[in-house]
């Protein structure tokens, strides 16, 4: 059993849990995920390390409550445990060592997702600018901590609620027209979001790199459910990612299967919340 040893509340769809699991922390990398399994009969849903901390020995996990186990999950309490937590899962990002300045791009909650990463590069060197999109102000995530690991902070959102109305992609092109030369992009987020940055990036001849949050169930290359297409090759996200190259990805074909189980996935939904 994994012991939920701080729990926190980000904003009111986004909560932040601090998991006692030792072994998983001493070998956790950026770019790692881990799948758990609240109880016994529950479905195994994978989620980013968001944190880790070898001498405490706990990994972060930032969740978003969008369908029915992550609604459960944040019903758990600190001194809760979980049934599952299995991890380090997928390949520790990979970064090519010549970089000077990076675009760290954070949608919603993919920001969370992009967090370790720009902490990974703040702490090699690498001058970095993080953009993190939200749809309002109320949504926004870990601008303090983004701070903490970044030379350039932009948040921006969809209704400008918070003064800086627009999409990443409008940040982003912008940073570059005024003469940043980044030699790498990191987007994380949804997957539409993904293909823009990384169309833009392509413009400009930008190597960017992307999460792909396909859906997992067994996390170990077997079963087949995460496969994505990249340079017109099969890819598991499991085992080959979940980081990808952004002007490779068919991201068309993995809007269509994301959506695959949104009828089961509603209903599951609807069953949980009391909802006829
Ligand atoms: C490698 C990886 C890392 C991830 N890291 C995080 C993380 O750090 N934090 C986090 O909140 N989520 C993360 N996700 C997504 C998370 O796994 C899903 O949100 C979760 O499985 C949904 O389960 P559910 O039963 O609550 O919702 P479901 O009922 O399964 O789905 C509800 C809604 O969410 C959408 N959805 C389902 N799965 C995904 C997915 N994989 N990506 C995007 N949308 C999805 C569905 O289309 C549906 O509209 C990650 C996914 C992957 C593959
Ligand atoms: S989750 Fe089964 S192959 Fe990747």
């Amino acid at each position: 059993m994994y012991k939920i040893l701080r729990k926190q509340t980000l904003n009111e769809q986004v909560k932040l849990m601090e998991i006692e699991a030792p072994l998983i922390a001493k070998k956790a990398k950026a770019g790692q995920f881990i799948i758990l399994r609240v109880h016994e009969n529950g479905e195994r849903i994978p989620l980013t390390i968001s944190d880790y901390d070898a001498a405490k020995g706990t990994i972060t996990i930032i969740f978003q409550e969008v369908g029915k186990t992550t609604m459960l999950l944040g019903t758990l309490e600190e001194g809760d445990s979980l049934q599952d937590f299995v991890g380090p899962l997928g390949k520790a990002s990979h970064f090519p060592e010549d970089i000077k300045k990076a675009a760290i791009i954070g949608g919603g909650l993919g920001t969370a997702i992009a967090y370790p990463q720009a902490k990974e590069l703040h702490r090699l060197g690498v001058e970095v600018t993080s953009i993190a999109g939200f749809r309002n102000k109320d949504l926004v995530l870990l601008e303090k901590e983004l701070h903490e690991v970044s030379d350039k902070v932009i948040i921006t959102t969809d209704d400008g609620s918070n003064g800086n109305k627009g999409f990443v992609t409008d940040a982003l092109k912008n940073e570059i027209e005024s003469g940043e030369n980044f030699d790498l992009v990191i987007a994380i987020g949804p997957l539409i979001m993904m293909k823009f940055v990384s169309q833009l990036t392509k413009q400009y001849g930008i190597k960017t790199i992307v999460s792909m949050n396909s859906i997992m169930i067994d996390g170990t290359g077997m079963c087949g459910g995460c496969r994505v297409t990249v340079a017109g090759e099969t890819k598991f996200a499991c085992v080959d990612g979940p980081d990808f190259d952004g002007h490779e990805v068919d991201f068309d074909q993995a809007m269509r299967r994301q959506g695959m189980y949104k009828e089961p996935e509603s209903e599951a939904c609807n069953l949980f919340k009391g909802v006829e």
